[in-house]
């Protein structure tokens, strides 16, 4: 299979646009619990951003699974390459988890989950406060690992760019 030099641009535009929103929405929701004065403001932003990343990850995993991604280079060490697959992977998969579990646990806590003034979304998940319980601390504690995630990405895109610097960081910062 012929395999292309860079990311197509629906996927580099997602990529750079969703770093920005998602990055956001990790410190939105860490100021949000801890400033009761802005905790109303930022509550609002952090509803209808979090779906729009969750339906932004859909079309961009939808996209990865149609269109084959650029080889990593031929010489990179095994480990490399299973830690940059397994990394990835678990990316999509917090992209795709943390909106939902936000979303169900609102839903669990009997909340009304208000998207904008009049709009609301239906409740994924019946009233539970057991599962509210459950569902709350797994937001706080997948944030960090979405948090650290990144950091590694981040650390491993650097290490290509200045250190190795081969084709990597150019596949997803340029076009053919
Ligand atoms: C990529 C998507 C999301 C990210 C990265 C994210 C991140 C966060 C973070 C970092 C916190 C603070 C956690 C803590 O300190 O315990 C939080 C809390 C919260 N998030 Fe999200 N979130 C996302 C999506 C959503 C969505 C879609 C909803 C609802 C529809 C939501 C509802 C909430 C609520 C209600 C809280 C707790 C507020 C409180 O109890 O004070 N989140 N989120």
């Amino acid at each position: 299979m012929n395999r292309p030099r860079h990311f197509n641009l629906l996927a580099r535009v997602l990529h750079w646009s969703m770093a920005a929103a998602i990055l956001a929405m990790l410190f939105v929701g860490a100021a949000m619990v801890v400033s009761l004065r802005h905790r109303e403001f930022l509550l609002d932003l952090h509803r209808p951003l979090g779906l729009a990343i969750l339906l932004l990850a859909i079309v961009r995993l939808v996209n990865r699974l149609l269109n084959a991604p650029p080889p990593l280079p031929a010489d990179l060490p095994r480990v490399q390459v299973w830690a940059a697959t397994a990394s990835h992977w678990a990316l999509y998969a917090l992209m795709l988890a943390m909106p939902l579990i936000g979303w169900a646990m609102l839903s669990a806590g009997g909340y009304p989950i208000v998207l904008f003034d009049g709009v609301n979304l239906p409740a994924i998940l019946p009233h539970s406060p057991a599962m509210y319980g459950f569902l709350r601390p797994l937001h706080g504690v997948l944030a960090y690992v979405l948090f650290f995630t990144i950091l590694a990405h981040l650390g491993a895109a650097l290490y290509h760019a200045w250190v190795r610097r081969d084709e990597v960081f150019g596949q997803m910062a340029k076009g053919d």
